[in-house]
């Protein structure tokens, strides 16, 4: 089949194009690099052993689109801005390229007669719950600009499954971390915000990590998440696309279901890498929930997928592609 990637250049796209290429399908990529790579693209076609089509636009571009989706058959919806904290600083961005974008993707693919999509959503949709580990079922009550647009697109697939006919399954990831086994494709370090890239740019010399709070309700005071190697969450998009057969929209969490700790993580860092993370304590962040785990339960149970990376294959992983491309991707 011929499949739709929007943002496959990247960071969770370049390794799905590589794993969809793998699995046999054909690969168009619509991305309009505002944060990614196109060296990312032309790596994970390496990797992938073949071509893939590459249209340089924006998903709120109707031509650029529909140019996208011709002969194909389902369509993997990752472009959109993914960052909380700018999220609150700009939020009409988030509501016009996440949401109105998507809107104009909706239409292209009713145009084009594709009727299969698989959704990039978050555990941002859920915001601070009182209910751990969360599952799908819980309220959602996103706390940023960037949670409601996922939360938003959410309800615009309930719309298209209902009215149309759709098939749509949004995946609900919790922490993707880690890079191919190659390491040649991975997150961009210098505009990371997450945990694992900041404690492995300290060891590299960047800045001191923070951590924030040492006194939350965990074992050892500080946050806890759930982290997932992103070979597992490649693997959930594979599994998501063979089962999307049927009409209807269906939401899973992504995520293992075991939560790491922030001294975990570090210590996880320290142990890969051979010496410890220099960082200092800071404040607790107003608004961070002490913990965040999904309830992995119903992706095992209705399509027996289940994530098996630990977390030291996440760091190893990460660290390897850190090493690699010290600059990240030549510009
Ligand atoms: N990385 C995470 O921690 C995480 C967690 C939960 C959900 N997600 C979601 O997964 C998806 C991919 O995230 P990522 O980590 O790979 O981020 P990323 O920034 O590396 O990739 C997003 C890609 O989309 C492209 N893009 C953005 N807006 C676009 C537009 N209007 N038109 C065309 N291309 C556009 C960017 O250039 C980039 O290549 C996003 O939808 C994000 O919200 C990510």
């Amino acid at each position: 089949m011929r499949v739709l990637v929007t943002g496959g250049a990247g960071y969770i796209g370049s390794h799905l194009v590589v794993a969809l290429l793998g699995a046999g399908h054909d690969v168009v990529v619509l991305d309009n690099l505002v944060t990614g790579y196109a060296e990312a693209v032309v790596r994970a076609q390496e990797l992938g052993g073949r071509p893939v089509r590459f249209v340089h636009g924006d998903v709120g571009d109707a031509s650029a689109v529909g140019d996208a989706l011709d002969g194909v058959g389902a369509v993997l919806h990752l472009a959109a801005g993914k960052m909380v904290g700018q999220s609150m600083e700009i939020p009409e961005y988030y509501f016009r390229n996440n949401l109105a974008g998507m809107a104009v993707l909706l239409e292209g693919m009713v145009a084009a007669g594709v009727r299969s999509i698989v959704y990039s959503s978050s555990a941002a949709v859920y915001g601070g719950q009182d209910v751990v580990p969360i599952p799908e079922t819980a309220p959602r009550r996103p706390d940023s600009p960037y949670g409601m647009t996922k939360a938003h697109g959410e309800d615009l697939l309930d719309w298209m499954a209902s009215r149309r006919g759709w098939s749509a399954i949004s995946l609900r990831y919790f922490n993707p971390v880690g890079a191919h086994a190659s390491g040649r494709i991975g997150e961009a370090f210098e505009s990371a915000q997450s945990l694992v890239p900041r404690a492995l740019m300290a060891l590299r010399g960047g800045p001191i990590l923070r951590v924030f709070g040492d006194a939350h309700p965990t074992p050892d005071g500080t946050c806890q998440r759930d982290y997932i190697h992103i070979d597992d969450l490649t693997r959930a998009h594979l599994v998501a696309l063979r089962a999307i057969e049927a009409p209807g929209h269906v939401v899973y969490n992504v995520g293992t279901g075991r939560p790491h700790s922030v001294r975990e993580v570090i210590a996880s860092c320290g142990r890969v890498v051979g010496r410890p993370v220099p960082f200092v304590d800071a404040p607790p962040r107003p608004g961070d929930p002490a913990v965040s785990l999904a309830d992995p339960s119903k992706m095992a149970r209705e399509l027996g997928y289940r994530a098996e990376r630990s977390l030291d294959d996440m760091v190893a992983s990460a660290w390897r592609w850190l090493e690699q491309n010290l600059d990240g991707y030549p510009k």
